[in-house]
This record gives structure tokens, C-alpha cells and sequence, in this order.
């Protein structure tokens, strides 16, 4: 907390801050402030102590510290509470866990690696430690199991929303839950479920985004930010942007259900309007034609070339080169 304090005061002055100014706003020794600003020296803040003048804040380590998104961050709900991971297996379990042990919904669960972080279908979602951003957020909404997918739907539209505010990119939406630039893949989300038939208890979204991952450790159908930008992103910004709008699209549907959700979804969409190829792995079933529309519970409308309109709920879709 004092920590948190000191770099408060650090970020709001320009030029240095005495050490006995310190001590008096927080009420503690001058000997105490120096052993917090080395804690903190320890966690990567770069700070100058100049005699007679006191201490400066140079720079900001790359870290997605639970103080530093709060920061910023004007949510209500959505990361107002936060636990961080140095590691993990995978953010998902972790936050599972916590719901079902009564973390309130918005409780962010972020980890600044994976060990055994998944995608959809049992793939592996690669998580190099500082690369990338790796969270996972409770949610506890008041729907059907089968209306799960709504949340892919909102996560989707946030995360295109918050790089276009932030990195000025153009994400766009392969359906159910990849997030391309330049086609290639930049991030992915995964929606699990804790329900029974008819009641929700907890829905944990995860998402996955590809920030300053080096070309060559992602597969070649991925991407990361620092690719398309061409510089180095900060991971803070970006994720903050992605969790104020995604508290900005959950309030919405929350408030006014998923037609404006969905209109968004539409214009990010790079899947509407062109020809797919559907594989189901479970049922070993593929099917072609054309994607016509989402609908309210985020199946996929697909017009066959006999005619017929199929809704699909999940699966792996091809575009079919135009
Ligand atoms: C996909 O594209 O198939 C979804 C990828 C989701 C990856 C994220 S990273 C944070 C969270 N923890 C996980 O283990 N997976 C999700």
C-alpha cells in the first residue's frame, strides 16, 4: 500500500520529490520511504535519488501490476479486483476456482505467463512470460447456459474496440473467437462455464492477446501488435483500453440485450458475407456455403448451396479464398 502511495506521488510530480515531503504526506520516517522506494527499485521502477533534491521516477517497469491497471481504470465492475500471477498454469483454473468460491463477478485473474495455457478445442495457447497479455475475468450474468456465447460476442467486440482506440489497428472477428489483423491470428478468447440446466453460476472469459511477441516464436498464421505497429506496445495500455470496453459493452447488454452488441459484432466481422468451410471435429462433419448472419445466441447462420440455412454453435471455419 505505502508502495503504491510513494509511486503516486512519484507519477504526480515532474521533477523530485524530497524525502521529508514524502515522509509528511504518508506519515512514516524518511528511513521507511527509503526502504519502500528500494522495494520498489526491486520490482523494476527505475528511481534516482539525488541529494538535496530527492527522488525521481526515470521509468516504469513492463509489468502489469494489479496497482498499475488499477491505475487508470474507471470500471466499476470489470478489474476492480485484481489478482496477479508471475506464472501460472492457466488463468482459466485459477479463475474457476475463485468463482465458484464466490469472487465477485469483474474479479480479473492475469498472469504475466502460462504454463499450460489452452485455446479452443485443446490447443495450446502459448504464453511467453512479459509477452503477451493473459487474463481471465469472472462473470456472473443472469442468463441460459445456451446464451454462454454472448460473452465471446461482447469480449470480441471490446478487444476490436480497444486496439482500434489504443493502437489505432482495425482488428477484425473470425468467427466464434479469433481476433485477426492482416488476417492472421492476434488473439483468442475461450468461454467456459460453471451451470446447471437452466442456471448460470459462473462464466470465465479468457483472452489471449499476441502484444510483443518476436515473429519467430509465433506460428505463421498469428500475429502479434509489435508486428503490425512496428514498435514495441505497452501491455498496460492496451490492456486497459480492452477492459474498459468491455465493461462499456457488458453494461450495454446487460441494459439493453445484444442488438447493439451484435450490430458491432456485424461491422468487425471478416466471417459474414463470405463462403466457409465448417469442421465439427466431434461429429467429423464439415459443411460448406455461405455465412449469412449471427444470431442472438452467436450461432453462425450458414446458407448452403441447397438452399438451406444451418445454425452452427461451434466449430472451426475455413474462409474459402473469394
Ligand atoms: C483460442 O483462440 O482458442 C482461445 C485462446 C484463449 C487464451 C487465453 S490466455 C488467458 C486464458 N487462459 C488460458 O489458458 N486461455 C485463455
Amino acid at each position: 500500500m505505502v508502495n503504491q502511495e510513494i509511486l503516486y506521488f512519484l507519477k504526480r510530480k515532474s521533477g523530485h520529490i524530497s524525502g521529508e515531503e514524502l515522509s509528511q504526506e504518508l506519515g512514516i520516517s524518511r528511513a521507511a520511504i527509503w526502504k519502500h522506494i528500494q522495494e520498489l527499485r526491486e520490482l523494476g521502477y527505475d528511481i534516482a535519488a539525488v541529494p538535496h533534491l530527492g527522488y525521481s521516477l526515470l521509468s516504469c517497469p513492463d509489468r502489469l501490476f494489479p496497482w498499475e491497471i488499477s491505475c487508470f481504470l474507471k470500471n466499476r465492475a470489470i478489474g476492480r479486483i485484481i489478482h496477479y500471477y508471475e506464472s501460472l498454469p492457466s488463468t482459466m483454473d485459477r479463475a474457476m476456482e475463485l468463482a465458484l468460491d464466490g469472487a465477485p463477478e469483474g474479479t480479473l485473474i492475469i498472469s504475466e505467463s502460462q504454463t499450460r495455457g489452452r485455446g479452443r478445442m485443446g490447443r495450446l495457447w502459448m504464453s511467453p512470460k512479459y509477452k503477451g497479455i493473459y487474463f481471465s475475468l469472472i462473470i456472473k450474468p443472469e442468463i441460459l447456459p445456451q446464451q454462454a456465447p454472448v460473452l465471446t460476442l461482447i469480449s470480441a467486440v471490446a478487444i476490436c474496440e480497444g486496439l482500434k482506440q489504443q493502437l489505432g489497428v482495425k482488428a477484425q472477428i473470425k468467427w466464434p473467437n479469433d481476433i485477426l489483423l492482416d488476417n492472421k491470428k492476434v488473439g483468442g478468447i475461450l468461454t467456459e462455464l460453471s451451470a446447471e440446466t437452466d442456471t448460470v453460476y459462473a462464466i470465465i472469459v479468457g483472452v489471449g492477446i499476441n502484444v510483443n511477441n518476436d515473429r519467430k516464436t509465433l506460428p505463421h498464421s498469428a500475429i502479434s501488435l509489435k508486428a503490425i505497429t512496428g514498435h514495441e506496445v505497452i501491455r498496460l495500455d492496451v490492456l486497459q483500453s480492452v477492459l474498459t470496453c468491455f465493461e462499456q459493452s457488458y453494461l450495454e447488454f446487460k441494459k439493453q440485450g445484444i442488438k447493439q452488441i451484435l450490430d458491432k459484432w456485424r461491422t468487425f466481422s471478416v466471417t459474414l458475407g463470405r463462403r466457409v468451410r465448417l469442421s465439427m471435429s466431434r461429429k467429423r462433419l464439415q459443411l460448406v456455403g455461405e455465412a449469412m448472419d449471427i444470431d442472438q445466441d452467436g450461432g453462425l447462420l450458414i446458407r448452403k448451396d441447397s438452399g438451406l440455412i444451418e445454425r452452427v454453435m461451434a466449430g472451426d471455419i475455413i474462409h474459402c479464398k473469394r
